[in-house]
């Protein structure tokens, strides 16, 4: 990946900007030996691509037996997606459809949109975007049954510390990518959101990425461009309509097992709001013996040591409206990120330990160019189970009904992904004395 990379004179004053920064974060939290500051990274378009060809492929979820897949073009070509389980041999054929957006000067290449099935569980598809030869593609389907692994990535952005986080990602199989929030971090620069997607494309292309939105995914600027979330909800379409959800920021999906629910902390949340409505009739739908499981994934932690983001409403308030939803439903753990920095709490309800509640993670330390949020409050709460501010990624492998087990690979000093903490967990469904 990396001789494609283009290092410009900004990215390299951006790094010794990161350097200073980085010197001054240095604070006796931890003794692990943080790697040194990275740069950022700018994926450009392949040369040897044409104008037609398919690029920044990505692929998600719909429904229990569909795939979608995105992928974009600098210039018109056809909405069609070939595939089949054999290499090149490309038995079936769907078509979707094309859109692309505004975002002030900056016009959208075409983005390509298929959704593609039945499908078999657990089985290696071959495909092909636009009827392009030039590029060819696989994916595996997750399995009908347990066990499933997923990765859990927040926070990623696009820099050379990203690029060590994916590249152990990809050095262990899983079947579903999970990512609470914060991609591209383009941040109004609409060409880094089709850098992020040709970052991403070789992972992304292979096993379904199911993302849901943070506050870098908002670009709204007033006047200028008053609409939230445009190149997000343009690029990364989620499968809410299959869930009922009238919105692409909140949504949720049924894979062996594990009921994932996405919730959006950067739009309404309160208990009068569509998505709080939305949440109640979902939680309402699970069916825990074909669903033992129930993940949830949202941006803003609302259980958080870290002194970065104390206080935000889209943490507190919407912890104040929806904790009791999920403490009531039993929800075995939630992922978040926004915090760059890992942090594993024990069960927790209300503030306080409690057997029934589900477990807090913060796992926004996939990378990205602002840093980590290195400084965590003194004393630790009891709460607190695990923190440490290192980038990295984790896994969770649901072994069974009742067994998973939790890993956070940290980064370490860039050459192996060490695991940095573990977990076996019981599902809240299994354990008679948290029956509803
Ligand atoms: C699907 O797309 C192809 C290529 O654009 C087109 O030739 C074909 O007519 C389309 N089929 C349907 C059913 O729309
Ligand atoms: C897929 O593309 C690669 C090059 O990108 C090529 O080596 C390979 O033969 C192609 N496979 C098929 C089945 O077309
Ligand atoms: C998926 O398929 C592989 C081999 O193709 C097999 O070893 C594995 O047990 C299968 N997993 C499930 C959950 O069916
Ligand atoms: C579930 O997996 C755990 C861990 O491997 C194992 O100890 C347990 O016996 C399994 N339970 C069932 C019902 O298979
Ligand atoms: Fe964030």
């Amino acid at each position: 990946m990396a001789d494609s990379h283009t290092k410009t004179p900004l990215t390299i004053a951006l790094a010794i900007l990161a350097i200073l920064a980085f010197a001054s974060l240095f604070s006796p939290v931890s003794s692990y030996n943080r790697p040194p500051p990275r740069r950022n990274l700018f994926v450009p378009r392949r040369r040897d691509l044409d104008s037609h060809s398919p690029e920044q492929v990505h692929i998600s979820l719909v429904g229990v037996d569909k795939m979608r897949i995105t992928w974009l073009t600098e210039d018109s070509a056809a909405a069609v997606v070939e595939y089949g389980t054999s290499p090149g041999v490309y038995t079936n054929r769907e078509n979707g459809t094309t859109s692309s957006y505004k975002y002030a000067l900056y016009e959208s290449g075409n983005i390509h949109d298929v959704t593609i099935g039945p499908l078999d569980p657990n089985t290696t598809y071959y495909y092909q975007c636009s009827s392009n030869s030039a590029r060819n593609f696989s994916f595996k389907t997750p399995p009908a049954q347990l066990p499933i692994k997923f990765v859990v990535i927040g926070d990623l952005g696009q820099t050379e510390w990203t690029e060590t986080t994916l590249k152990n990602v990809a050095k262990s199989d899983y079947d579903v990518l999970l990512l609470p929030g914060d991609l591209s971090y383009a941040d109004y620069i609409q060409s880094l959101w089709d850098s992020f997607g040709r970052l991403v494309e070789p992972l992304a292309s292979q096993r379904p990425w199911m993302v849901t939105h943070g506050n870098h995914e908002v670009e709204r600027i007033p006047l200028i461009h008053p609409l939230p979330f445009t190149a997000y909800n343009a690029r990364w379409h989620m499968p809410f309509e299959q869930s009922s959800s009238s919105s692409n920021l909140y949504y949720s999906f049924n894979t062996a097992g594990v009921h994932v629910i996405m919730l959006g902390s950067y739009t309404d949340f309160d208990k009068s709001s569509a998505q709080y409505e939305w949440l109640v009739a979902d939680l309402k739908k699970i069916d825990r013996a074909t669903t033992p499981w129930i993940v949830v994934l949202l941006h803003a932690p609302w259980y958080n040591s870290n002194t970065a983001h104390q206080g935000e409403k889209e943490s507190v308030d919407m912890k104040a409206a929806m904790e009791d939803l999920l403490y009531q439903a039993r929800v075995d753990v939630v992922f978040a990120g926004h915090v760059h920095a890992y942090e594993r709490f024990t069960r927790v309800y209300n503030g306080e330990a409690n057997n029934c509640a589900p477990i807090y993670i913060t796992i926004g330390d996939g990378g990205n160019r602002e840093g980590l949020a290195s400084k965590f409050m003194d004393p630790t709460p009891t709460i607190s189970l695990f923190r440490q501010a290192s980038f990295g990624h984790g896994r969770f492998e649901v072994l069974n009904a009742t067994h998973a087990l939790w890993k956070w690979h940290r980064n370490d000093d860039d050459e192996v992904a060490v695991v940095g903490d573990s977990l076996w967990f019981k599902s809240l469904s299994s354990d008679p004395a948290c029956r509803i």
